[in-house]
């Protein structure tokens, strides 16, 4: 049978469904994120890393190209302020990123009433409002393409309150319900998302809150290969959450909600009490 010019044109992959995939990754240069972006490059993603330590993106951004052929554009961004989320927005608007994973953030440990709190409202803008900015800006795209998926990262800490870590904690419950609301509301679109909910992963992350590592148990801890593994897993299935680790699942979705709500507050209040690298 001969093809006319216009079915020839109909069978031919369109530019769309050949081109690579793209993920882009906040807090990409360092920890959880720096493995997003490994592991994403090794299943052949190319990528747009924001952070706001250019050196470090652009080092992760030449060894990624070199040894696994994925372009990697890089976006150097404080997204505590506006001028930093808007050019991330920018970005997402371009419309052709298929995966986001909103994973920069930071916690503060210590005694609320004592801590400084531009540094608090500083953890909501980045661990909140860039993420719902950003979450936006990537649906409407997605939502219109009718496929595409966001990797929000919370932590074991949205299930629950967690004395001294109070605005943490509290910012990551919002990570979790935000997340799986979005999330029904989005899959009839066909598009996904998933809030990705870690326990303890050793990076940079203790350093930047104040906890010395050694007071904190080692049981359970996972590491940033084990927990994006997991991750992209859940996400490429669909998953509204994913809490990696059998143990950080049963504290998590299973414990918490059968231990009556003081006796939980008070456990983890005296994991973070004396935590700090001064204490
Ligand atoms: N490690 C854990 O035990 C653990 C447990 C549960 C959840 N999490 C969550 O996992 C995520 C990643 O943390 P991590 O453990 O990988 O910690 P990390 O090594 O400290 O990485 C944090 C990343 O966020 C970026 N970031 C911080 N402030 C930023 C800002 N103002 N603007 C843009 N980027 C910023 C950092 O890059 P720059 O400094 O270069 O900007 C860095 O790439 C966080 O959302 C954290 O809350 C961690």
């Amino acid at each position: 049978m001969t093809q006319t010019p216009e079915t020839a044109e109909a069978k031919a992959p369109s530019k769309e469904s050949t081109r690579r995939r793209k993920a882009l990754v906040t807090g990409a240069s360092s920890g959880i994120g720096e493995e997003f972006a490994r592991q994403l490059a090794n299943k052949g993603y190319d990528l747009v890393l924001v952070a706001r330590r250019k050196d470090r993106l652009e080092k992760i951004a030449a060894e990624l190209s070199q040894t696994q052929g994925s372009v990697a554009e890089i976006i150097e961004a404080d997204l505590v302020t506006p001028e930093g989320v808007i050019s991330v927005e920018k970005r997402l608007g371009q419309g052709d990123i298929d995966l986001l994973v909103n994973n920069a953030g930071f916690g503060t440990r210590g005694e609320f009433a004592t801590m400084p709190i531009h540094r608090e409202l500083e953890e909501l803008d980045l661990n909140i409002k860039a993420l719902v900015r950003l979450t936006h800006a990537a649906l409407g795209n997605m939502v219109q393409r009718k496929r595409g998926n966001i990797i929000n990262v919370g932590s074991t800490g949205s299930f629950q309150p967690v004395p001294y870590m109070s605005t943490y904690a509290a910012t990551k419950a919002f990570v979790l319900h935000f997340s799986e609301g979005v999330h029904e509301e989005v899959k009839k679109h066909g598009v996904t998302v998933t809030c990705l909910c870690p326990g303890y992963v050793l990076t940079e992350f203790q350093q930047v809150a104040g906890i010395n590592q050694q007071r904190l148990p080692a049981r359970g801890r996972l590491t940033p290969a084990q927990v994006v593994a997991s991750a992209l897993k859940g996400s490429a299935d669909g998953h509204a959450i994913v809490v990696p680790g059998a143990m950080n699942r049963t504290l998590a979705t299973g414990l918490v909600r059968m231990t009556p709500r003081f006796a939980v507050r008070r456990i983890a209040g005296s994991l973070f009490k004396d935590a700090g690298t001064q204490s």
